[in-house]
Formats: C-alpha cells, sequence, structure tokens
C-alpha cells in the first residue's frame, strides 16, 4: 500500500474541506492510501507549545510522515498571495530531508483556498511548489482534460485545486471544485502508485 501524505493548514475550514476531497480522489485509486495530517499554529509568543495531538481534526504531521509516504498534496489558504506561515513553517524545518535527498523523485501535489476570485491562488500555488522542488519532487498538476478545468466559474487551477471561499469564508465548494480535488487527488496517487512499480 502506498500511502500519500495530505498535509493541509486550515484556519476557518476551507482547506481542510478541500483536502478530505483531495483524500477521496487518493483513496479512489487502487493501492493509494491518503495520510490526513495538519500543521499548529505559529505563535508571536516564544514560550507558546501546542499539545503534541490537537483536540480535534487530522493529527499533527512528523518529518517521518515525508519520508513514509509515497507522494504529497499540500493545501494552505492564500495568506497576501502565499502559503500560511505554519506551513511554510514546517517546511523550513525540513532541511535534513534536504540533505539526505529523502523527498527527491516523489510527486507532489498542492492546493488553497482565496477569499477572492484574483485574491492570488496561482501565486500561492506557484510559490508552494518553490520548496518541493528544492527538495527534488515532482510536481504534479491538473491537466485539460478534466473538463471542469475550462468550465470552472470560480475555483480551480492547472496549477493545482482551489477554491474560492468569499469574504466571509463560508461559500460552500462548486461541483466543479469538488471535481478537481477529486482530480487532483486521484493523479497524484496515480502518479505515485506508478513510480513505486
Ligand atoms: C492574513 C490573511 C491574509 C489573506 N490573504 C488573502 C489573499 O491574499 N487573497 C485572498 O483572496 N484571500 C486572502 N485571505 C483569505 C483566505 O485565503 C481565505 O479566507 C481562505 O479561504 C481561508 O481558508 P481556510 O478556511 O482553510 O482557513 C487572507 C486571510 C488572512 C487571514
Amino acid at each position: 500500500m502506498n500511502d500519500i501524505l495530505v498535509l493541509y493548514y486550515s484556519h476557518t475550514g476551507a482547506v481542510r474541506e478541500m483536502a478530505q476531497i483531495v483524500a477521496r480522489g487518493v483513496e479512489s485509486v487502487p493501492g493509494a492510501r491518503a495520510r490526513l495530517r495538519t500543521v499548529p499554529k505559529v505563535s508571536s509568543v516564544c514560550e507558546a507549545v501546542e499539545a503534541d495531538i490537537p483536540d480535534s481534526g487530522s493529527p499533527y504531521v512528523e518529518l517521518k510522515d515525508l519520508t513514509e509516504c509515497a507522494g504529497l498534496a499540500l493545501g494552505s489558504p492564500t495568506r497576501f498571495g502565499n502559503m500560511a506561515a505554519p506551513l511554510k513553517y514546517f517546511l523550513d524545518g525540513s532541511g535534513g530531508l534536504w540533505l539526505n535527498g529523502a523527498l527527491a523523485g516523489k510527486p507532489a501535489a498542492v492546493f488553497t483556498s482565496t477569499a477572492t476570485q484574483h485574491g492570488g491562488q496561482e501565486s500561492t500555488l506557484l510559490s508552494m511548489m518553490l520548496p518541493l522542488l528544492h527538495h527534488g519532487m515532482v510536481i504534479v498538476g491538473v491537466p485539460y482534460t478534466e473538463p471542469e478545468l475550462s468550465a470552472t466559474a470560480s475555483g480551480g487551477t492547472p496549477y493545482g485545486a482551489s477554491h474560492v471561499a468569499g469574504m466571509d469564508s463560508v461559500r460552500p465548494l462548486s461541483e466543479d471544485e469538488r471535481r478537481l480535488c477529486l482530480a487532483l487527488g486521484r493523479r497524484l496517487a496515480q502518479v505515485a502508485v506508478k513510480l513505486a512499480r
């Protein structure tokens, strides 16, 4: 069985919902299993520490999740056109894996949610790819053979799945956005299973 790490940060729930759908896409592929993980918030108070296990939701990720898994789907809310700090903080702690080339050759995909239609989805997705490329990961996007990519009137990009959540962050995922999350998870898992053979 090939585990695919679906690692996300979510403050108000939109990216968490996307992660759950990406995970369903992963699990639609025979031989693939999703491992959902999140990261704690970062704090401006240096002494603040989170419990090792969150009160609810996905467990916190550990570096060994990255090494044990055959692929990675990384999801973040857009923060000023970039990924959220808690995810960046976790990735900044992965230098040891980079030194060993532990992630080189593994497939990876990215997804994001924004408040507004033109609020920086592409810049977030592209910048999320940068540390993954430094790790030598093989980026998997969403091809235009997915019909929803041409049809969507909200989120969905060839760089990864995306969602426009609205200013109050309560707009549900559209059917096209859902299908593109599923397609991303499925494609990532298919590539991971093929590479593992
Ligand atoms: C500090 C901060 C910066 C943000 N920057 C952007 C932005 O650049 N563009 C945008 O459209 N939305 C921006 N948002 C809104 C979030 O990306 C959006 O609400 C997202 O859907 C939240 O995902 P979540 O529900 O998983 O936390 C920002 C929100 C915060 C708190």
